[in-house]
């Protein structure tokens, strides 16, 4: 999975689990308060009194963003190669901490993480304090011209980077499934619909293209959320930036970001690359969950266009004849929670006053469980669509019905010299009648016809042929198969040099 943050724990419930973090608040000696000892906070050299133990666990975010630790982990690394190389802090030193972190990795990905305490209040100090413990004094030495707010800022635009690409992959593999379909169902015909009435006969496949072009657009969206992201804001420290000689260039380079930020202010400050990630993320569900809605409707018994597979389907608990297409629904129901942390994000910043503010502590939540939210959809959807029947005998019997060769029937008179709106006229009252005595447009012959109108020609049953009028459709976009053929190659094309983009973003 390419968007993997390889946190095992990450959404395990851990902090709401029994033994979660290693030492639970209230071993303080008054009531309601936390001892801070130990741990200590690292910020605690100022303070008299003690932490409320209820506050604690309110401030806290290590619940949540002990997610980030292998970002953390690689920032903190290459923070330390500079202070060495820029004879900051000592290279036996540096080379501590980078072992140090080393180990402290190789622990949390094989999932032990016992060192976690809220007292730490995040991810941030639970890494530093567990350092320091490991390797003494040197541990201390890594936070020198740093801040948690660089640090943080620097966490989630790797996390965000990370995440968008793996995501633009994921788009990608559904886009080729879409294009798979339109291209193993070439001339399969079915009701096309405005309003949700039957309007004009479409082919199967140019259904399915219209959702791979929405999802060529997710992927552009994604990429230029990753592009967003890969800015390094390291050096900015609380604000201001720092005294220290920093290279913050050669943080970049190794960090693999492509670019400096420029004002320390809004480098601590600026959550815009979440949000632009959140709108990608939000407007590929939008676009999931109406896929989701037509596959409903199609697998129902009135529509019948679709069988999902056993494998993507589940049944009632009380009704036994009840097979139910919960995939397509849960994905539509789960867009309107990633819409929501687009809509929180946004909020959580609108009143912000330059610089950090703890309220930015609530970045991460959203954007978590939004790319979490879209890579389930998409390797439902994926599925679902992998593995659904196509029935195309049902399709082609719903696109007989509904009149829907009547803009075709215009077509031919307005051909015969007849004006374009009288033709409708004519045509419109020949389906009131076939209404009334129950007929469809193609039982009429051409006499039929030209009881409405002596301008119809001979040749006026053939304008209602469904797969003429799918057939005849050939303007650039348009459903005819040899156009439909047309833009699956171009799709293809597409998708092919897409693939090359998001390869070439992916980080190691
Ligand atoms: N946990 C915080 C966050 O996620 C970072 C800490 C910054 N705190 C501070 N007091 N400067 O935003």
């Amino acid at each position: 999975m390419p968007t993997t943050d390889h946190d095992s724990s990450s959404r395990d419930g851990a902090g709401t689990q029994p033994g979660a973090f290693s030492r639970q608040p209230g071993a303080g000696t008054q009531p309601g308060a936390f001892s801070r000892q130990p741990p200590a906070a690292l910020w605690g050299g100022r303070f008299e009194g003690e932490v409320s133990e209820a506050m604690l666990a309110f401030g806290a975010s290590l619940p949540v963003d002990r997610r980030l630790w292998r970002w953390d982990i690689q920032g903190s690394q290459a923070h330390a190669h500079m202070l060495a190389r820029q004879g900051i802090i000592a290279p036996e030193d540096a080379a501590a901490i980078d072992e140090g972190l080393a180990s402290i990795a190789r622990d949390l990905a094989s999932g032990d993480h016992g060192f976690y305490d809220l007292a730490d209040e995040d991810i941030h100090m639970s890494i530093e304090r567990e350092l320091t413990r490991r390797i003494g004094p040197a541990g201390g030495r890594l936070h020198t011209a740093r801040s948690r707010n660089d640090q943080v800022a620097t966490d989630t635009r790797l996390f965000c980077r990370a995440h968008a690409a793996g995501l633009a992959t994921e788009v990608n593999r559904l886009r080729g499934v879409l294009i798979g379909l339109a291209n193993d169902h070439l001339g399969v015909i079915m009701p096309g619909y405005t309003h949700l009435q039957k309007a004009q006969p479409v082919l199967f496949s140019h259904h399915m293209l219209a959702y791979q072009w929405m999802l060529a657009r997710d992927f552009t969206r994604l990429l230029a959320a990753c592009r967003a992201a890969d800015v390094m804001p390291l050096g900015s420290a609380a604000l201001a930036g720092t005294t220290y000689p920093l290279d913050r260039a050669s943080v970049a380079t190794e960090l693999g970001f492509s670019q400096t930020s420029p004002n320390s202010l809004d480098a601590v400050s600026d959550r815009d690359f979440v949000c632009d990630l959140l709108y990608a993320c939000s407007l590929a569900m939008v676009h999931l969950s109406r896929l989701s809605e037509e596959i409903i409707l199609w697998s129902s018994e009135e529509f019948g266009f679709v069988t999902l597979d056993d494998a993507f389907s589940t049944g009632s608990s009380i009704m036994p004849q009840k097979k139910n297409p919960d995939f397509a629904e849960l994905t539509r129901g789960k867009a309107g929670r990633v819409v929501g942390g687009l809509m929180g994000m946004l909020m959580t910043l609108k009143g912000l006053p330059l610089a950090y503010n703890k309220d930015l502590q609530e970045d991460k939540e959203g954007v978590f469980d939004a790319v979490d939210t879209l890579s389930m959809c998409l390797t439902a959807m994926s599925g679902m669509l992998a593995t659904m029947r196509v029935n195309s005998a049902a399709m082609l019997a719903g696109a007989q019905g509904g009149f829907m060769a009547a803009t075709d029937l215009a077509d031919h008179l307005a051909a015969r010299g007849v004006p374009f709106r009288e033709a409708h006229e004519v045509v419109g009252r020949v389906v009131l009648d076939c209404e009334r005595t129950g007929r469809t447009l193609q039982e009429l012959g051409a006499e039929d016809l030209r009881a409405f109108d002596a301008r119809f020609g001979d040749d006026a049953p053939l304008a209602c042929d469904i797969s003429e009028v799918v057939a005849r459709r050939t303007t650039v976009g348009g459903t005819a198969p040899a156009c439909v053929a047309e833009q699956i190659g171009l799709a293809r094309e597409q998708l092919a040099a897409d693939s090359d983009a998001a390869t070439a973003l992916i980080r190691p």
